[in-house]
């Protein structure tokens, strides 16, 4: 990369110390699946379960970031690229701030969600929320999908633009065959066994 004058600034506190004093290691949870698969809703429930166990969360979700920070992208690949890559690191710096952060975006491309992951490094979980295309089409909470089909939207991920699934998820959801709360349940444990709750829940 070109010489941009700048240097890089080390902190005087790390991860350890930031661990101590939430009680958790800073984490990111990366919700990957079709729009109206559940991702959201997983990740809405999880962060209040979270935040009922003393534990500190915090949901991105693709359709909000798009109404600031991303107010600028489309869906062509290269802006659902940039999408990802902005995210990635919003995600990534709150992470190192010592939350347990809930990413929730469609974010088709493998390569864009393994970028992601070697940026956050040990503390990614890819968590592909895995519902049939079917049954999302079927639940069409938007309305998108008769859009799409109708050739209002263009390039709608499954319809008229691709979706990689992910090879090696840490846990895959179906949420037409797992009740909400069973999934929840499943995502806390993943966390525990991760190690990600090192201490007391906040407020206990
Ligand atoms: S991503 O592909 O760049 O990761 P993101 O998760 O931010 O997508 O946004 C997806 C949401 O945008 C969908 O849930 C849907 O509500 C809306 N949307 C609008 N146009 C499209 C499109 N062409 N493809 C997919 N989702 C779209």
């Amino acid at each position: 990369m070109a010489d941009r004058n700048i240097t890089w600034h080390g902190h005087q506190v790390g991860a350890d110390d930031r661990a101590r004093l939430l009680g958790q290691q800073g984490a990111v949870l990366w919700f990957t699946g079709l729009s109206g698969s559940g991702k959201s809703t997983l990740a809405m429930a999880l962060e209040h379960r979270l935040l009922h166990a003393g534990r500190v969360a915090y949901v991105l979700d693709g359709d909000n970031v798009r109404h600031g920070l991303n107010a600028d992208l489309g869906f062509s690949d290269e802006d659902r690229r940039e999408n990802i890559r902005r995210v990635g690191e919003v995600a990534r710096l709150l992470a190192d701030a010592g939350l347990i952060v809930l990413a929730a975006f469609i974010s088709p491309f493998r390569e864009d969600r393994a970028r992601v992951a070697e940026r956050v490094g040990s503390g990614f979980f890819e968590i592909h929320v895995a519902t049939a295309l079917e049954v999302c089409e079927a639940r069409d909470p938007k309305g998108l999908y008769q859009r799409a089909r109708a050739g209002d939207i263009p390039s709608f991920t499954g319809i008229s633009s691709p979706y990689e699934a992910p090879e090696a998820p840490a846990l895959r959801v179906d949420t037409a065959a797992r009740p909400l709360e069973a999934a929840v349940d499943d995502l806390m444990a993943l966390l525990a066994k991760a190690g990600r709750f090192v201490g007391s829940p906040r407020g206990a």
